[in-house]
């Protein structure tokens, strides 16, 4: 069974059962700053689970990518992944415990041919909140589990969410895939990691809200959340023993193979999968659509530490040129079908990789070079110091992850709190020096800000108009006096560029355009050409603001109601903001 079949047979499956498709999102979660990634299917529904009717009904199913970073170490083993696809359905309100376990059951077993004895699960043994699930329990007896492939847990294990500090959650029941080899111990089960209990999805039975305070309340709605590890499925449904045998990895294996001049054997297997997972991960998270910038910070940050790894790992393969974009270019070949983005984007993700690479290449051999001469110098049980780790990371770039990497091949560690604490005291200095330009800087939501929103439109508008379909916004913060916008580009601006978009703006204001506000789906706002970010969570009606022959974009407000309360429009300065992102900041007289 091929990935794009088994993607088919799952939705499939649950359409059958009267769920409907609901659009997966981005990988960046849109409303909830607590976590940097999409973690699960179920985040871009937090909304619906908490009450809210969706558009598209109160079964869903989906398939939604999503980035799992506490699990980088594990990468290289059989089928750990950073990036991976999570099949999800779910009821809101709808159906419950019996028929969602059933639902998994049948699934596992009969489509996917998964022996019913192959199969362990775990269920929540009960605490002061919620008495031990026998109800699942049950389920899962009389689908045909076996009551010895049945494990009680407590909170630890069987408890799920929130995906960030708040929000719903709830007691679950995992299931498991049992390789056939002996305990590791006699309390080995599901819980242990020695590799014989193999977790291939969860069921949880949402039913609670976790509030600011760390309460729980008991939500409206009992919900179901169903989440399946898609690759982890595909292993299984083609009789494989590992991620990388899937037809998701073996060109890029092969392409290893053929670039390397190395055969994928017991020598390389370790660096290939690591290089594999890390370059599919990294061209999964450049072709997002909220253009994500290699970085020291936030989502940048993660994928920076995926490249540099991967970078790494090619040069110990005695790889000196930059295989990267080769690599990229067999994972979007292999994705392109599933995920049309991953070609859309293809030349933004390769010269951002060649660019990582340059930037790294410069002073990676220095940097390895100084680590080997301060991890060198260490005696016997002495740490490499955070002073040491923070110049790794500040001068030569290397992610703490890398150094902790390297000081663990030489059986050393680092003083982690040590190094957060320079990483502190750098960060310190570095805002106050920003926060004294910025002064004064705060929103402000008066009639001058609505004004410079609606220039805002105007300007995201001429920058496409002007620059090309490939401008997105990546940021925008308007005070009383100006405003402020971020958007990807990968040059300074000429000086005709600047004045074409200024023009454009005042031409527009000149005119006296009525701004017009409708709310549509998001299918209709993509069909009359709106801006805004597609492969997100948008499901009910949006809110998109027009200014006819000019500007189309999906927004919250407020506006003006006609272009000629705008005044004069002039950018002051156009500069740039961090890599591939220019700035521009302009007002209006
Ligand atoms: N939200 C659940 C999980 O991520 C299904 O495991």
């Amino acid at each position: 069974m091929t990935a794009n079949e088994l993607r088919e047979l799952y939705l499939s499956f649950y359409v059958e059962r009267r769920h409907k498709i609901a659009a997966a999102a981005s990988l960046v979660p849109e409303d909830d700053a607590s976590v940097l990634y999409t973690t699960a299917g179920m985040q871009p529904l937090i909304p619906y689970l908490l009450g809210r009717k969706h558009p598209n009904g109160n079964r869903l199913v989906n398939v939604q990518r999503c980035v799992r970073t506490g699990d980088i170490e594990e990468v290289g083993d059989d089928y750990h992944l950073t990036v991976f696809e999570m099949l999800g359905n779910w009821s809101l309100g709808d159906y419950f415990k019996e028929e969602a376990i059933s639902m998994s059951f049948i699934f596992l077993t009969e489509k996917l041919g998964i022996p019913k004895d192959k199969l362990a699960v775990t269920v929540h043994k009960g605490n002061e909140k919620v008495p031990v699930d026998r109800e699942a329990a049950e389920t899962w007896i009389k689908m045909g589990i076996d009551e010895e492939n049945i494990f009680y847990y407590g909170d630890e294990e069987n408890w799920w969410g929130p995906a960030g500090e708040t929000g719903p959650c709830g007691p679950d029941s995992e299931m498991f895939y049992v390789n056939d080899i002996p305990d590791c111990n006699e309390n080995c089960g599901p819980a242990c990691s020695c590799g014989k209990y193999v977790e291939l999805g969860n069921n949880v039975f949402m039913t609670y809200n976790k509030g600011k305070d760390g309460s729980l309340t008991v939500l409206k709605q009992k919900n179901i959340d169903v989440g399946l590890g898609f690759e982890r499925l595909l292993i299984l449904a083609n009789g494989l023993s590992n991620v990388y045998e899937t037809d998701l990895f073996t060109p890029i294996i092969n392409e290893l193979e053929k670039l390397t001049e190395k055969k994928y054997d017991e020598t390389t297997k370790n660096s290939f999968r690591i290089i594999a997972e890390h370059i599919r991960a990294s061209v999964f998270i450049l072709a997002d659509p909220t253009k994500i910038v290699p970085s020291n910070s936030e989502q940048g940050y993660i994928v920076r530490r995926l490249i540099r790894r991967a970078i790494r790992k090619i040069l110990q393969q005695e790889i000196s040129e930059n295989i990267l974009p080769d690599l990229a270019t067999i994972v979007i070949e292999s994705y392109k079908d599933a995920y049309p983005q991953v070609k859309e984007r293809e030349v933004y993700i390769k010269n951002e990789l060649v660019k990582e690479y340059e930037k790294f290449n410069r002073t990676l051999k220095s940097g390895l070079k100084m680590a080997d001469r301060i991890i060198g110098k260490l005696s016997g049980d002495e740490e490499l110091n955070g002073e040491d780790a923070f110049k790794l990371y500040d001068t030569y770039g290397f992610p703490l992850e890398l150094t902790v990497e390297l000081t663990e091949e030489r059986n050393k560690t680092v003083d982690i709190e040590g190094f957060n604490k320079c990483f502190k005291k750098h960060q310190e200095k570095s805002r106050t020096s920003a926060a004294g330009k910025f002064k004064g800087g705060l929103a402000e939501n008066n009639e001058k800000s609505v004004r410079l929103h609606t220039a805002t439109h105007l300007l995201n508008a001429g920058l496409r108009h002007i620059l090309g379909d490939t401008v997105y916004q990546r940021g925008s913060h308007i005070n009383a006096e100006r405003l402020r916008f971020d958007f990807s580009f990968d040059r300074k601006m000429t000086k005709e560029e600047l004045l074409k978009v200024e023009s454009f703006v005042n031409e527009a204001i000149n005119m006296g355009i009525d701004v017009e506000m409708q709310k549509m789906s998001v299918d209709e706002a993509k069909a009359i050409g709106a801006i805004g970010i597609f492969d997100s969570k948008y499901e009910s009606e949006v809110k998109v603001y027009s200014i006819e022959g000019y500007s189309k974009e999906i927004c919250g407000g407020p506006h003006v109601s006609n272009t000629d309360e705008l005044g004069h429009f002039k950018i002051m300065k156009e500069q740039s903001s961090s890599a591939g992102v220019r700035r521009i900041k302009a007002v209006i007289e």
